[in-house]
């Protein structure tokens, strides 16, 4: 496979948001407990947090975190979640068929995200089961600073201070039948426009991400966008997307060009966003959340969910997927297309993220430790964040897939870095060949790397790279694939291009 990117300083795309490195924690099996809260565990601190996965949530790169759910959101009281611990209700949580023992809410997770660097807590509220009053009661809560009902019983709850959210999920994925109070979109339009209208009365300054589809393939994609746009346009900044990737009988080809589909998804959604502003004569932007995005083995054991009237256990093991060498590629590209569309993507989440389809995981007691999918994750927080994205000018050779037809053989995007370096991202698509990649460099900024002038003089290249594909990293050998220095990186004679293999 050969492959050329041209890096021109003529054609930049958009700045990377941070938002774009953002990552989801629902209360989901062991994401919350057992994950990033283990009280008795001997790496916990005084608030029960694992500072080992506080270790490692920095060393991601994490920025926003989507909270609390997913498809728990639905059927969440945020209420139960705050107060006095030993008041707080155990509850059945209907979408992963466990107890919820809100031993963690909201107050933890503010405490929790502070440990981590300060990260920007991204709050969903329960349009499933609930409505408009407990969206604005919590708005109320968590943002007036004081001297009501709500605010002051924060305040009693420990934390003086606002929360001062500013994003705000309206529902999760209520276009999915799964959903518990699932809507027609015009029902959700209806309920989104509402709730919308009512924070803002609150708070002006809320960002609000509306419902999109739940999967590029949901029998209501584009219709769904139609309607929920044309309804709450202008009381929106983000619509949603959510996809998750997997093969399908042994198709790793395909799987192997996900990143095609999700860019795909991406165009379709922004195209329904133009058509709906033109057709409104709006003046107003509304962005892409891409708040689920993953490889996930839907429908493998660890996917099952508990059954039974007497069966609701707490923290069960759900949705462990073991990320192989194989499962990262596809994980970079993704990553990639992100970057490649950072001019309509303005926020994304991994999901999730401890335990739970997850870059990081725990034993019971025991160590945590990087799934595969780390390290292109927090290779691309690092480098890209705080740049601006190119225009990706790449050809490529093509691979063959059955889902996608031909596809290019690498994709790749670049990144001009605050440091006036160059960051290129890219994957190998091919399942037979090593990829020859040339990327043609823009002019050295002037200071840059150390001097002025035309031509570069240093480059550095880390791969993530296994023979054998399905290699992961375990509780029994934990850091059995990693990033390694890769030295055919090589500038041209003339400093202008690099090769790399
Ligand atoms: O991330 C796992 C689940 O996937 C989320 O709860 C839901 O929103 C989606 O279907």
């Amino acid at each position: 496979t050969a492959a050329r990117l041209i890096v021109d300083d003529d054609f930049r795309l958009a700045p990377v948001s941070p938002r774009l490195f953002g990552s989801f924690v629902e209360h989901l099996g062991r994401c919350v407990y057992g994950g990033i809260y283990e009280p008795g565990h001997p790496e916990a601190d005084e608030d029960g947090f694992r500072r080992d996965v506080i270790e490692l949530v920095r060393e991601l790169g994490v920025t926003t975190v989507r909270y609390p759910g997913g498809n728990f959101v639905s059927g969440y009281r945020w209420e139960d979640g705050v107060g006095p611990k030993d008041r707080r209700p155990r509850r059945l949580d209907t979408a992963w068929h466990s107890t919820e023992t809100n031993q963690f809410g909201l107050h933890e997770m503010a405490a929790w995200l502070k440990k981590t660097g300060g990260n920007e807590l991204m709050e969903a509220v329960n349009l499933g089961t609930r409505g408009l009053q407990e969206a604005l009661d919590l708005l109320e809560y968590a943002n007036i600073p004081g001297g009501t009902e709500l605010s002051d019983r924060r305040r009693a709850n420990g934390a003086e201070e606002p929360f001062g959210i500013r994003m705000w999920c309206l529902g999760n994925e209520m276009d999915g039948p799964w959903q518990l109070g699932h809507k027609n979109a015009h029902d959700y339009a209806t309920i989104a426009a509402d709730v919308a209208r009512g924070m803002r009365q609150i708070d002006p300054d809320v960002e609000l991400v509306v419902c999109g589809s739940s999967a590029h393939g949901m029998p209501t994609f584009g219709e769904w966008e139609e309607t929920v746009l044309d309804k709450t346009y202008e009381l929106v900044d983000f619509v949603s997307c959510h996809a998750y990737y997997q093969p399908h009988d042994g198709d790793v080809a395909s799987f192997l060009a996900s990143g095609v589909d999700m860019d795909g998804f991406i165009r379709d959604v922004a195209a329904a966003i133009d058509a709906t502003k033109s057709r409104l004569k709006s003046k107003h932007e509304v962005a892409i959340s891409f708040d689920e995005w993953n490889v996930w083995y839907q429908g493998a054991e660890p996917s099952k969910t508990p059954s039974g009237i007497g069966n609701w256990p707490v923290a069960p093991h759900l949705l462990e997927d073991v990320y192989s060498a194989l499962d990262a590629v596809v994980f970079g590209d993704l990553l990639i297309t992100l970057l490649k569309n950072a001019d309509r993507v303005h926020a994304a989440s991994l999901a999730q993220l401890v335990n739970v389809i997850a870059p990081i995981m725990t034993a019971p007691g025991g160590p945590a430790w990087r799934q595969t999918t780390f390290y292109p994750f927090a290779e691309t927080a690092r480098l890209a964040k705080g740049g601006t994205v190119y225009v990706p000018k790449l050809s490529a050779a093509s691979v063959p897939t059955k889902l996608y037809s031909d596809v290019p053989g690498v994709d790749a995007v670049a990144v001009r870095r605050p440091d006036g370096s160059v960051a290129v991202f890219a994957v190998n698509r091919s399942l037979e060949a090593p990829a020859e990649f040339e990327i043609a460099l823009p002019e050295r900024e002037a200071g840059a790397n150390g001097a002025d002038g035309k031509a570069w003089s240093e480059v550095a290249a880390r791969t993530l790279h296994e023979d054998d594909m399905t290699a992961a990293n375990t509780l029994e050998d934990q850091n059995r694939v990693t990033l390694h220095a890769n030295r055919t990186a090589a500038l041209t004679g003339d400093g202008t291009a690099v090769r790399v293999t």
